[in-house]
């Protein structure tokens, strides 16, 4: 149990543009799908709008919000200090799923990250925030190809933080 990190990010270190991802990857949606599903997913509001303003099904969709949203149904809207209360209990693996801001708040507290290197260089406007790598351990690697055409092969990897072995 604890606070997992989850992106996919370009060689070039981009991982959005105009509110959007920049690339269309069917293998990293399988693998995000494949590991989120059942977690509470936690996100700002922007990438919540990038989502077309839908909960993603069959998790708990958690949005980082100044604002209050008790209009939009099946999301639960918080406040930083929610979130940071929500996730002091440590009884759920929460996936934190974006965009650039809230990686950048919530990486000191993240024991795993799940990293999708995308194979190829995309222009954008948001780059995931630096990590020093030398903290963490990589746990596993593994590059699979696209299996459609035009799309990005990608590196699945999986970090654990070194303290938290
Ligand atoms: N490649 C990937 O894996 C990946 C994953 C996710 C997103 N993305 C991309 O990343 C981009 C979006 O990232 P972003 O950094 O611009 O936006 P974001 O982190 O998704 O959302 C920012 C918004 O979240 C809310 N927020 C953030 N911190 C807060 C805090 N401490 N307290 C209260 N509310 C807070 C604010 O919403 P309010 O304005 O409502 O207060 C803020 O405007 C998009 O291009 C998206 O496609 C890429």
């Amino acid at each position: 149990m604890g606070i997992n990190l989850i992106w996919a990010e370009a060689a070039n270190g981009v991982i959005g543009k105009d509110g959007q991802m920049p690339w269309h990857s069917h293998e990293d949606m399988v693998h995000f799908r494949r590991l989120t599903t059942g977690h509470p997913i936690i996100m700002g509001w922007k990438t919540f709008c990038s989502l077309g303003q839908r909960p993603l099904p069959n998790r708990e969709n958690i949005v980082l919000t100044h604002h209050r949203l008790d209009d939009i149904k099946g999301i639960k809207p918080v406040s930083f200090p929610q979130v940071q209360q929500l996730v002091s209990d440590q009884s759920s693996d929460y996936f934190v799923i974006g965009g650039a801001s809230v990686y950048q708040q919530l990486l000191s507290l993240a024991s795993r990250l799940y990293r999708t290197i995308i194979q190829d260089d995309y222009a954008g406007d948001k780059k995931m925030p630096p990590i020093d790598y030398d903290q963490w351990q990589l746990l596993d690697s593994q590059t699979v190809a696209a299996s459609k055409e035009g799309e990005p092969d990608c590196i699945f990897q999986v970090w654990q933080r070194l303290d938290e072995k």
